[in-house]
């Protein structure tokens, strides 16, 4: 069984836990027990299921960067607050910061359950409204600056699958595994629609909903790759993994691959 932990308060790695077609059987070595991966990428590449999945195997924490934006953004709503008010953002993230706790929940729909204040907010990250504002949100300098050092810290503690879009270039360069996750948009564009199916926001699937979907996930990305304070961006030293035509098991098991190369190189 899984230990539930907190990055809050004291932070225990869940027990070695592993599932799916990747199991211990085939991991034919023992993980490291303190390397980072850093898993980054554009919207809906896949970065959460994969990363949920590699953490398994790996027993590592999985911890979800975009998470914790989203949370921003989502109190920000909630207290009817201006997402354009640089200051009150910051302080709304200085806030939510103290008073959040990651839980491990690899068994759950997202891997992992974000308490805000005490409240679980896991099932309202994904509105489509969050989704609207939190670029903006993410592009504070104020806003990254109290996340990121958030993030950072439990990148020292080590054990970790660390998903976002900054990871690998600014939260934990050194990360001993860093990946580049992306796949076509049109890919893309399914995955995120098959989501949204499976929370009941999506009626049927035809070319027009799977085209806005697209055209709403290019729309991101670019508010994410050209904002000024760290852009969505493949570190020099990140591995490009394109997912397209790929299936999960695949993805997994090639970053399950690199992290058994990284560790013959270090014992060299
Ligand atoms: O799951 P999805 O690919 O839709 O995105 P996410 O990982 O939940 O991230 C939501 C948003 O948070 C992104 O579009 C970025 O604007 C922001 N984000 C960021 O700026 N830096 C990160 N490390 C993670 C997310």
């Amino acid at each position: 069984m899984q230990r539930k932990s907190c990055i809050s308060g004291e932070y225990a790695r869940p027990a070695l836990h592993i599932g799916g077609v990747i199991d211990s059987k085939v991991l034919d070595f023992e993980p490291p027990p303190h390397w980072r991966v850093a898993l980054d990428g554009p919207a809906a590449g896949g970065k959460t299921t994969v990363a949920r999945r590699v953490a398994q195997a790996l027993g590592y924490a999985l911890i979800d960067t975009g998470a914790m934006y989203r949370a921003v953004a989502l109190g920000a709503l909630e207290r009817g607050l201006s997402t354009g008010d640089r200051a009150a953002m910051e302080r709304l993230a200085e806030a939510e910061a103290s008073r959040s706790e990651f839980l491990p929940d690899l068994e759950g729909s997202q891997g992992f359950r974000l308490l805000v204040g005490g409240v679980d907010v896991t099932g309202r990250l994904h509105e489509p409204r969050v989704s609207q504002v939190v670029p903006a949100v993410a592009a504070i300098p104020g806003v990254r600056r109290v996340l990121a050092a958030q993030q950072a810290a439990i990148g020292r503690r080590g054990g970790v699958v660390m998903t976002g879009r900054d990871i690998g270039t600014v939260v934990i360069p050194d990360a001993e595994v860093k990946v580049f996750l992306t796949a076509s948009p049109e890919e893309r564009a399914r995955r995120r629609y098959g989501d949204m199916h499976a929370r009941g926001e999506a009626g049927d699937e035809t070319p027009e909903v799977l085209q806005q979907i697209e055209q709403t996930l290019r729309e991101r990305d670019l508010q994410d790759s050209s904002r000024d304070d760290s852009p969505l961006l493949q570190a020099p030293d990140a591995v490009l993994l394109d997912s397209t035509g790929l299936s999960l098991d695949e993805v997994v098991a090639r970053i399950i691959d690199l992290v058994r190369t990284r560790m013959r190189t270090e014992v060299r």
